[in-house]
């Protein structure tokens, strides 16, 4: 089998031409695999365009998600590769995320198969080692009065998990949700900001895109509120929030440094 792509949690093999394999790394939690199959499974169901779901697979040890094979690229790849096309591209993502957000969970579906946003977030809020008590608190209080929403929310919409090709597909389910659309714009706002890019990336793709990456945002950004009905206000109340609860994700501790930064900052304007 040949490896085709690689990202933080998992390593992609082509089987043959209709499929693949997300192999994920040795030692990953087993229920987050079972939680994105399903999930994946039940968004298809809903008719967001997913790559079909085939069955969950063993192979040396670690535990895989046999997937349809999609003939496209991650939007991310697209704009590395023709960064003239960057604000197109930007708004293809924008648009993506819009007609996402249109789909509703229905109600019998929420909390399962579906986890909650505010319960997602707040979980991980408690966890987050770099965080004293009364900042958790204070930061709990800010989401507890957001609203719930009844929207799918993906939890991790950004270039990599976005492909396009003849058609377009959300790919990487593992943090999909029901919730308010609000809290995973401002995920994606957070990730464009302050996200570090894939160590595997090529060097010379990183430098490009870490220069690229304000304008990205800039202009998705503006092409959701343009489309959609939110206020720039309702977003930034997520801000906080969602930036807390990134601190318990494996990434780089430079970037944890600066969402902390970011999260005091913050709370000293409440
Ligand atoms: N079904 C698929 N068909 C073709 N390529 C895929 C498919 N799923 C994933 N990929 C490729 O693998 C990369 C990583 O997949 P992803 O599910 O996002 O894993 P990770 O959780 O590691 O980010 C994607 O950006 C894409 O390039
Ligand atoms: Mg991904």
């Amino acid at each position: 089998m040949k490896r085709i792509a690689e990202g933080r949690t998992a390593e992609i093999f082509q089987e043959h031409h209709e499929s693949v394999i997300k192999l994920y790394r040795s030692g990953f939690p087993k229920d987050a695999i079972i939680y994105e199959y399903e999930i994946t499974k039940q968004v298809a169901s809903l008719g967001i365009s997913v790559p079909m779901v085939h069955e969950l697979v063993e192979m040396e040890g670690r535990i895989g998600i046999n997937f349809e094979y999609i003939e496209g690229k991650p939007l991310l790849q697209k704009m590395a590769e023709h960064p003239q096309e960057l604000d197109d591209f930007a708004e293809i993502l924008a648009e993506m995320h819009v007609t996402l957000h249109r789909c509703e969970v229905p109600a019998d579906e929420r909390g399962k198969p579906f986890r909650k946003q505010k319960e997602m977030l707040a979980h991980n809020i408690h966890q987050a080692p770099q965080l004293s008590t009364d900042e958790k608190h204070a930061i709990l209080q800010i989401l507890e009065a957001l609203p719930n929403g009844n929207r799918v929310c993906h939890g991790d919409f950004h270039p990599d998990n976005a492909m396009v090709g003849e058609k377009r597909w959300i790919i990487d389910w593992m943090t999909g949700m029901v919730g308010h659309p609000a809290g995973d714009i401002a995920r994606t706002l957070i990730l464009f900001r302050y996200g570090t890019l894939p160590e595997a990336a090529p060097s010379h793709v990183k430098d490009q895109l870490q220069a690229m990456r304000e304008r990205m945002g800039h202009v998705y950004f503006n092409y959701y509120l343009a489309h959609s009905n939110l206020q720039m206000d309702e977003i930034d109340q997520w801000m906080l929030p969602v930036a807390a609860a990134r601190l318990t994700e494996w990434i780089p501790e430079e970037e944890k440094d600066q969402l902390r930064s970011v999260i005091r900052e913050r709370l000293k304007l409440k």
